[in-house]
Parts: structure tokens; sequence; C-alpha cells
């Protein structure tokens, strides 16, 4: 049974069955998952960030589960854009879900030259990757309001169609810009939504070893430690920039209850990552469950209750 009409969203455009989505590179690089659970029941499929040259990613191991969730330093493996192009992107049309395609690069002529290419592909919405932390220099353009301006103008003048949507680091302290400064400058260089937000620099160790657990040393931090860190920042931007462009929230959603605390804090829709290793099968109670809470609160859509945290 597909998700109930009580939760379809619009984001910029695009109709969702359900504001739950994956989120980029838990679910492969575009339908691996379709034998575990159909696409009928996902708003969207985001797929793995695609970069210019195929990547193997970092050394083994890269991935573990740490107490509060899961430590990755994957590196953006992927076939890169030339078999994305050959061998993915014909069958984008048939996954049964909207496909959202990321791509990162290290610079603005990066972003141009995936997202043009994916353009000419089909891609209905483009999210650009510019807060990976596992590869060199991989938040360095999210970081700065400047290097994001450049990266979605230039991006949006090789685009023709596709949805930008532009995905940023939680991770703002120590540099001088907030998340409501780095979401602002891509919404002024026209980015149509805003991704909050990617995994948080940490590093796990073991101590009988004494090495780190990854083999890069540090890692991405995902899951249910990060989900209040996120619920802050969407509530953030969402307060100060109000409703100008959709904001899709991705950190630590395992329940119904995280993704409806984002949508009270701002966000259209909701990204699941580290959720989906536990359970690939999550979105179909979460669809349940969003169903029933927003009839609870006495509304007829989901849309209705973005943004609608009461804090005086
Ligand atoms: C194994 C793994 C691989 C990831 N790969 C990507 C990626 O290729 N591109 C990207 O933008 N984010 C990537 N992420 C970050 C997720 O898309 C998501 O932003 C983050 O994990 C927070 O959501 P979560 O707490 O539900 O996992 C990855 C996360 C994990 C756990």
């Amino acid at each position: 049974m597909p998700p109930s009409p009580s939760i379809a969203v619009d984001l910029c455009g695009i109709p969702l069955r359900s504001p739950i989505m994956t989120a980029a590179g838990t679910a492969g690089t575009l339908d691996e998952m379709k034998e575990i659970i159909d696409p009928i029941h996902l708003g969207a499929i985001v797929t793995k960030s695609i970069t210019r040259a195929e990547r193997g990613g970092n050394p083994f191991p890269r991935i573990t589960w740490t107490r509060a969730g899961m430590l990755n330093a994957i590196g953006l493996a992927n076939p890169g854009i030339d078999r994305w192009e050959n061998e993915i992107a014909p069958r984008m049309a048939s996954v049964g879900a909207p496909v959202i395609c990321s791509v990162a690069g290290g610079s603005p002529e990066d972003y141009a030259m995936l997202a043009g290419t994916m353009d000419r592909a089909g891609a209905i919405a483009i999210e650009l990757n510019v807060s990976c932390p596992n590869v060199r220099s991989g938040t360095e353009l999210g970081a700065d309001p400047d290097s994001i301006r450049a990266v979605v103008t230039q991006t949006k003048n090789a685009v023709e169609n596709a949805k930008l949507f532009v995905k940023l680091s939680p991770v703002t302290v120590g540099t001088p810009h907030s998340i409501v400064d780095l979401a602002q400058a891509a919404i002024e260089a026209g980015a149509d939504s805003i991704t909050l937000c990617n995994t948080v620099p940490a590093m796990g160790i073991d101590i009988k070893t004494r090495k780190p657990v990854l083999a890069n040393i540090t890692g991405g931090l995902s899951g249910p430690a990060i989900h209040p860190i996120v619920v802050r920042l969407v509530h953030m931007v969402y307060s100060t920039l109000g409703d100008r462009v959709p904001i899709i929230a991705a950190g630590g959603v395992t329940r119904w209850q995280d993704a409806a605390e984002f949508i009270l804090a701002g966000a259209t829709a909701v990204q699941i990552g580290a959720g989906l290793f536990a359970d690939p099968r999550s979105p179909i109670k979460m669809n349940k469950g969003l169903d029933n809470w927003v009839r609870s609160q006495g509304y007829s859509n989901i849309r209705e209750l973005v943004g609608q945290v009461v804090t005086d």
C-alpha cells in the first residue's frame, strides 16, 4: 500500500508520496534496496555522491558502530560520472520513486560539470554535497558563503531543468560563519532547497590496540547522537529564513517521532541514513506513524505542521 495522502508533500515542485527519503550514500547508487523495500514507500531516493572520476574510497575498516550511532569514512566510493551516465542514468526513470542525484567535487567547475551532465540525462533534482568530512578538503567549499555562492551560481548556469539542493555540514564551530549564513548564501545564489546536514566529524579508538577504529583515523558520525543537533540547525535556519526554500533534514532519524520533530522544526522532507542500516524497512513504519500523528494533531496534511514548533 502506498503512503496515505495525508503525508504527501511538495518539494519545490516535485511531488513526494511521503516526506521520508533515503540519505545520500546509504542506499546504494540507485535502486539496490528495491528487493528489500519497494520504492513506493519512499518519497524519494537520494543516490551516492558521484564524482568526476571513479573512486574506490578510503581503506578498510571504514565503517563501524559506536554506542550512539555510526562512524564512517567511506571516502566517496562511487563509479564516477561516465559510468553513472552509461549504466545508471538510463534506469533512473523506472525506479518507482523520484531520484535525487548527489554530486561531490573540489571546485565550482566540478559541480557544474557533474550537475550539467545529470541534468541532460534527465535528473529532476541534484543535491550538491559540499560537506563530506571524509575526503581531503571535502568540507572547505561548504564552510564559506562565497564559495557556496560560486558553486551554486556556476552549477545553476550549467543546469536547465533540475532543481538544486545544497547539503551543508553541521559543524560551523571554529569558522566565522553560522549555518544561517551558509544557507542564506546558497539560497541567494539560487538553491531550490537546503539539506541539513552531513555527518559530524568524529573519531573512535580501540583501547586494546590503541589504534583508531577507522583506517582513515577520523570519520563522520551519524545516527541518534546527532539528531538533536540537527533539530536545532533546522529550527535556526527555518526561524531565520522562513519558507523561502524547503528544508530537507538528515540526522539520526530511526523512528517516526524523529521525523515528526524535524517537520515541526521546519523541515519539509526528511532523509534516513544510519537508520536504514539498522532497519531498511523502517520508512514503512514511519509513514504509518506520521499519518496517525497528522490526524491526532487535527490536520489533514503534514505540510500544515511544517515549522509549527511552539516556542512561546
Ligand atoms: C555509510 C554512509 C555513507 C554516506 N555517504 C554519503 C555520500 O556519499 N554523500 C553525502 O552527501 N552524504 C553521505 N552520507 C551522509 C548521509 O547522507 C547523512 O547526511 C548523514 O549520515 C546523517 O543522517 P543519518 O544520521 O540518518 O545517517 C553518508 C552516511 C553514511 C552513514
